[in-house]
């Protein structure tokens, strides 16, 4: 644990009218006593965890909303996405209702997207909704999961298929937690970390390039500067298009060929973040043969995707299997499968692509 940053943290704002709220960045927030003025007054708090991340930082949550809650209640999930589910969502509502929890009790969710997607969801639905305090501790859920109010749970069918729009009260990115995070997961936000380069701005992209080594070695400026810039770029687009009717889908580069890797393999054989980086080199190459970017491009982004400890080749699911798996991402259309392309570096739009062209791009980039 590093002392509180004396110069205090960073902040971003999400600007949603009456859904506004702030994203504080820095090293040692979580026992920071400012961090946790001015969030919903309640008798009760309920901190949702894993067991991965629950022995690891509970004990300083808990400490932190002790001398602000009368109760401070805790419930521990088993950890990962194969238990993101119904049954696992229910502990956490088990947990609310034999603790007598109403209306006004603050959910914090702490661990990573998984942890945060459930702990939304429960809050948008428990006794109609609660409020929730996101305490992301991977770097992929400071930099995105914890950051716009998608909540949701899998189905069998389809992964975050059952979910709800709900944003949290704020959200708590405490860098001192990405110390204890495995290499691979580090690597895997790094993936939604240069997402924001080629769709949004090209300085972020030429900067990530610059300290790439820095953020592998968790350097702290590094990381803080990286989930800064990151939770800005995503702060103006879900200001812009909370509930994604257009722009908040570029949000999503990488994503459906990613999604297609992940389903393909089976979850869990390859981390989201991995897939999603993957997904982005694809993404890249589709939009080269669509005329949108040159191969220079595409070679400068995919080395950083490499140079982040990312895969770059897709594995050989067969195109046709592909397709089919890109079909039911949530962004098709009329069965119609909707890209997020590179229009020119820095700026990414949505669009359909001939079977023709995909079927190109997957014979270059899967072995
Ligand atoms: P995760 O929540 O499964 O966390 C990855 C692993 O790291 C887990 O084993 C976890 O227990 C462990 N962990 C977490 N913090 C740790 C720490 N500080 N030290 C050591 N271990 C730690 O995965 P993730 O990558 O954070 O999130 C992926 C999930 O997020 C997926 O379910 C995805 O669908 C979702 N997601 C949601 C959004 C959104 O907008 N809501 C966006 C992107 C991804
Ligand atoms: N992670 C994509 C989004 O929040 O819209």
């Amino acid at each position: 644990m590093s002392a509180p940053s004396p110069e205090g943290p960073q902040q971003v704002r999400i600007a949603l009218g009456d859904r506004s709220y702030d994203i504080l960045i820095g090293a040692g927030l979580m026992d920071r006593p400012a961090t946790w003025d001015g969030l919903p007054q309640a008798a009760a708090a309920l901190i949702v965890s894993n067991t991965t991340v629950a022995p690891l930082y509970a004990a300083r949550l808990r400490a932190a909303l002790a001398p602000r809650y009368r109760s401070v209640h805790e419930v521990v999930l088993p950890d990962g996405e194969d238990h993101k589910d119904w049954q696992t969502l229910n502990r956490v509502f088990d947990a609310l209702l034999a603790r007598g929890c109403d209306r006004k009790t603050v959910l914090f969710a702490l661990g990573g997207g998984v942890v945060g997607d459930m702990t939304g969801f429960a809050a948008a639905s428990y006794m109609r909704g609660v409020p929730f305090v996101q305490v992301p501790t991977t770097l992929l859920a400071q930099v995105d999961s914890s950051v716009g109010g998608k909540t949701a749970i899998n189905h069998p069918l389809g992964k975050n298929m059952i979910g709800a729009f709900y944003q949290p009260a704020r959200v708590v990115c405490d860098l001192d937690t990405l110390a204890t995070l495995p290499p691979r997961e580090l690597s895997a936000g790094l993936a939604e970390v240069i997402k924001y380069g080629p769709i949004a701005d090209m300085d972020f992209l030429a900067w990530i390039e610059a300290n790439i080594d820095a953020l592998m070695a968790r350097d702290p400026q590094a990381l803080a500067h990286a989930v800064r810039r990151s939770c800005e770029i995503k702060a103006e687009v879900v200001g812009q298009d909370e509930r994604e009717s257009g722009l908040r889908a570029i949000l999503n580069f990488g994503h459906t060929f990613g999604h297609a890797i992940e389903a393909g393999l089976g979850y869990g054989q390859w981390l989201h973040g991995e897939a999603v980086g993957c997904g982005m080199v694809m993404a890249l190459q589709l939009s080269r043969r669509l005329g949108l970017v040159d191969e220079a491009f595409v070679q400068r982004v995919t080395a950083l995707v490499a140079r982040a400890g990312l895969p770059t080749v897709g594995p050989a699911l067969g195109a046709d299997r592909y397709l089919e798996l890109m079909r039911v991402d949530k962004k098709a259309e009329a069965g119609e499968i909707r890209f997020v392309v590179i229009e020119r570096p820095g700026q990414a739009g949505v669009r359909g692509a001939p079977d023709a062209l995909v079927r190109q791009v997957l014979a270059d980039c899967t072995r």
